[in-house]
C-alpha cells in the first residue's frame, strides 16, 4: 500500500464516526509493534515523528524503518511530522517524502500563527503534503522545558471557536489541534479529568456554520495511561508518580464530536517501559537485547491493538 495523506484518512474517518491513531515513532520495536497491531486489525495508521526522534535515531533511519513497513504492510499509512516548529524543519520533512507535517505556531502571537502556518501550507500544498495547526496552547510544557522553541502556559490557553474559524479561512490549513485542557505526558490532571468537551463540540459547530464542512479537529495528549502499566513500572522498580490519562469515554466523545485524530505517544512508552523493567527483573541474568526489546514490542503491539479496536476505534476500516 503506497504511503498516502491524512486528508483522504479523515474524510472517510468523519464519516464513519471513527478516529485515526497517531502513534510516535522512536526506534523500530515500537514501530514494528505499531504497525503489526494495525495490519493484523485492518487499521489505517498515522506514523509521527517528532524533532526529538528525528535528533534521537536520525531522519535517514526513521524513514528507511518506515519505508520497510510500508512495503511489508498493506494498511494505508500516513508519515506526519509532529510538532514542527519551524517553516525549514517542515520544508525538509516535507522534501524527504512525509505526507503530512504539523506546524506548531501555537506558542506565537496569533498573526504570527496565522503567517507562519499559512508558509508551510503554501509550500506543502504544492508538494502533495497537508498541514496540521495549533491554535490555544496545551497545559503544561509544549516542548522540553528550555528546549528551543518551546512554551509554558501553566493552565493552558484554550482553543477560541471563532478564532479557529478565521485561523482556518485565513491560513487553509487541513486540521487543526485543539487545546481543550489537554496536554502531553503522563501526568495530566492532578484531580479529576477534564476536558472541555462543550468547548469542543462549540469549535466543531463553528466551524461547521462557517462552511468548513465537517472539519477534521485533532487532540493532542490523548494517551489514556493506563493504570496497570504504570504499576507495572513502579513493581519491577519504575518511581512514577501519581500518574493521570484522559479516560477513554472522552476519548470516545472527542471522536465522535469530529476529533479525527487522536495522538499517542506516552502509553507507548508505558507499555515499552514495563515489558523492559519486567524482562530485567525476571532474567536478570539475560543480556540479550532481543530478549527483552521481544517482550517490550509484544506490550506495545497489545496496547495498540487495543486503541484501535477499542478506543479510536479504526479497526477494520484500513480498506473503506
Ligand atoms: O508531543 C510530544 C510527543 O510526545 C513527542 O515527544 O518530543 O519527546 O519526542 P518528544
Ligand atoms: P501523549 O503524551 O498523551 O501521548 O500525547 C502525545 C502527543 O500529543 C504527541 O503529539
Ligand atoms: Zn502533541
Amino acid at each position: 500500500m503506497p504511503r498516502v495523506t491524512t486528508k483522504e484518512l479523515f474524510a472517510k474517518a468523519l464519516e464513519g464516526k471513527y478516529a485515526i491513531g497517531a502513534f510516535n515513532v522512536n526506534n523500530m520495536e515500537l514501530l514494528q509493534g505499531i504497525v503489526e497491531a494495525c495490519e493484523e486489525e485492518k487499521a489505517p495508521l498515522i506514523l509521527q515523528i517528532s524533532k526529538g526522534a528525528r535528533a534521537y535515531a536520525n531522519p535517514v533511519y526513521l524513514m528507511k524503518l518506515i519505508e520497510a513497513a510500508i512495503e511489508l504492510t498493506s494498511v494505508p499509512i500516513a508519515i506526519h511530522l509532529d510538532h514542527g516548529d519551524s517553516y525549514e524543519l517542515c520544508k525538509q520533512c516535507i522534501d524527504e517524502g512525509f505526507t503530512s507535517v504539523m506546524i506548531d505556531g501555537s506558542h506565537l502571537p496569533y498573526e504570527e500563527n496565522v503567517a507562519l502556518t499559512k508558509k508551510v501550507v503554501d509550500y506543502a500544498h504544492q508538494r502533495d503534503c497537508v498541514v496540521e495547526a495549533e491554535l490555544g496552547q496545551l497545559v503544561g510544557a509544549q516542548f522540553d522545558e528550555g528546549e528551543e522553541g518551546g512554551s509554558f502556559s501553566k493552565s493552558g490557553l484554550y482553543t477560541d471557536p471563532d478564532q479557529a474559524v478565521d485561523f482556518v479561512k485565513k491560513t487553509g490549513c487541513d486540521s487543526l489541534a485543539v487545546a481543550i485542557g489537554n496536554s502531553h505526558g503522563a501526568y495530566k490532571f492532578p484531580g479529576a479529568a477534564k476536558l472541555d468537551l462543550e468547548r469542543l463540540q462549540r469549535i466543531k459547530q463553528a466551524l461547521v456554520e462557517a462552511g468548513l464542512g465537517d472539519y477534521p479537529l485533532v487532540l493532542h495528549g490523548a494517551s489514556s495511561v493506563p493504570q496497570h502499566l504504570a504499576e507495572e513500572i513502579n513493581k519491577y522498580g519504575g518511581k512514577l508518580g501519581q500518574t493521570s490519562g484522559v479516560p477513554e469515554e472522552d476519548i470516545e466523545k472527542a471522536r465522535k464530536m469530529g476529533c479525527a485524530k487522536v495522538n499517542i505517544d506516552t502509553d507507548l512508552r508505558l507499555a515499552f517501559t514495563a515489558g523492559i523493567r519486567k524482562s530485567f527483573a525476571e532474567k536478570p541474568e539475560n543480556f540479550d537485547p532481543r530478549k527483552y526489546l521481544g517482550p517490550a514490542r509484544a506490550m506495545v503491539k497489545e496496547l495498540v491493538r487495543h486503541k484501535v479496536r477499542d478506543v479510536v476505534c479504526c479497526a477494520g476500516h484500513a480498506f473503506d
